[in-house]
């Protein structure tokens, strides 16, 4: 408890009407620290007061510097440049330097970083093995989980998280390995051999390499789909706290090795609320199947039946700025594949979903997933491989925030609170006795 009188301006009062006593609780960058509040208290032998905050809807986990959003205008910066600068005149290994060093490398930095991520593209042989382990029909996202998670039985001075120099060696493993593993786990599930790495094209044009080609000497990719797809990683390489983030920085409190963390990042972007929402909103354009439904479904939606998938987002209560880059993406990509039909359905739908009252109330939007899917079927992914490419996007952000995540004094390892609702002090009865 504090002196009223001497409160500092920076500050909140916080009176217990419970006690009636008053506290001073500094305010520093809008924020107030939870342990602050621990001084406020019944009785001494009490715990103090904590916050309840579910699904963290309103409590800040870090101080970071990677990556601005600004949902209410839809803005987002990585390392404070707009992601439309970003995706119109970067690469998707030049946004990767920048969110992980925190700035935009020279023409040396940049060709040794290519360089280094370039020719760590191989697998030890016994991933492949490993790989070549899974059921045929296994998720590809189920397997990429397992794989990224087991190359730390590869790399086990991987833990050795103090020295820099092998974290940086770590992450250039990781993002370099991340296509290997997800086109090993496409081409597992159909029966198809798995293609090596060819360090004579780009990143993204040896992904695609991976995932399609078949018995050519080599495999030249469409630039205006090479690009689409770099595009596309680079709107989904970071976006501050969101899930996959936190499981990452949450397991990476505890000093694990990078390729364990992001493993838990790969698990949590599985889910459908999180990476797996475009495979939904797939399935559910699929549903609707011609524009005449649209009313009947929104309808439903409304009732609460169900969501109208790759709409709303817990930050963005404006358009989400990447979903805009993607329709414009959706263009480049249908000029060589030709339109996908439901490209029509999803535009009715956004069209109606905006003007009407429920949407508009709620603020909800389109988000990425409305439109990435329609561009990644054109490509001939199957749905099971939306979320893996999300998961390839995202690996340098994932990275980026781990490595900051290592370096922030401030950081502890991650335990929240609960408030108990379960039974006390309750008598053991032996099973022979209770079932007597
Ligand atoms: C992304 C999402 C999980 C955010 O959830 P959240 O921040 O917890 O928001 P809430 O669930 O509290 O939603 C607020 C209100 O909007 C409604 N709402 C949110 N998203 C909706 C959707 N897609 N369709 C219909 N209603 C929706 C909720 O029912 C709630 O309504 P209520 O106030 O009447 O109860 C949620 O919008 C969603 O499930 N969207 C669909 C899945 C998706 O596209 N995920 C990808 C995110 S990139």
């Amino acid at each position: 408890m504090t002196d009223v009188a001497a409160k500092p301006t920076d500050s909140l009062t916080v009176r217990d009407n419970r006690t009636g006593k008053e506290y001073d609780i500094a305010i520093s960058d809008n924020t107030i620290a939870a342990k602050d509040l621990g001084q406020i208290r019944l009785t001494d032998d009490e715990p103090g007061l904590a916050t309840y905050d579910p699904g963290f809807v309103n409590t800040a986990s870090c101080r970071s510097a990677v990556t601005f959003i600004d949902g209410d205008k839809g803005i987002l910066e990585y390392r404070g440049y707009p992601i439309e600068q970003l995706a119109e005149k970067s690469t998707f290994l030049e946004v990767a330097y920048l969110l992980i060093n925190g700035e935009l490398p020279t023409k040396e930095q940049y060709e040794t970083w290519v360089h280094e991520i370039t020719y760590h593209t191989f697998v030890h042989e016994n991933v492949k093995e490993f790989v070549q382990g899974f059921r045929y029909d296994a998720h590809p996202m189920g397997m990429l989980m397992a794989s990224v998670g087991a190359l730390s039985t590869f790399y086990p001075d991987a833990v050795n998280i103090s020295d820099a120099e092998n974290r940086h060696m770590q992450m250039v493993r990781m993002i370099a390995k991340m296509p290997t593993l997800g086109a090993w786990a496409f081409r597992h599930a159909q029966g198809k051999p798995f293609v090596y790495p060819d360090n004579e094209l780009s990143y993204t044009e040896n992904f695609l390499s991976m995932l399609f080609r078949m018995s050519e000497q080599s495999y030249a990719a469409d630039p205006r789909i090479a690009k689409a797809l770099d595009v596309l990683l680079i709107l989904h390489a970071d976006h501050e706290q969101n899930c996959s983030t936190n499981a990452v920085r949450s397991v990476g409190s505890s000093q694990v090795d990078p390729y364990s963390a992001v493993a838990a990042g790969v698990a949590a972007l599985y889910g459908p609320l999180h990476g797996g929402a475009n495979e939904a909103v797939l399935r559910m354009l699929r549903r609707i199947g011609s524009k005449e439904n649209i009313p009947a479904f929104i309808e439903g939606v409304k009732n609460g039946e169900e969501k109208l998938m790759g709409f709303g987002h817990r930050v963005y209560k404006n358009y989400d700025p990447r979903a805009k880059l993607i329709k414009k993406a959706c263009d480049d990509v249908f000029e060589v594949t030709g339109v996908n039909p439901l490209l029509e359905i999803a535009q009715e739908l956004e069209k109606i979903a905006l003007e009407d009252e429920y949407f508009v109330k709620r603020r909800l939007y389109p988000n990425v997933d409305f439109y990435s899917g329609l561009i990644y079927e054109a490509l001939q992914f199957p749905p099971e491989m939306f979320t893996v490419l999300f998961a390839i996007g995202r690996t340098p952000g994932w990275l980026a925030q781990w490595n900051e995540l290592i370096t922030d004094k401030e950081q502890k390892i991650a335990r929240p609170k609960q408030i108990y609702t379960g039974d006390r002090q309750l008598t053991f009865v032996p099973a022979e006795e209770r079932w007597a």
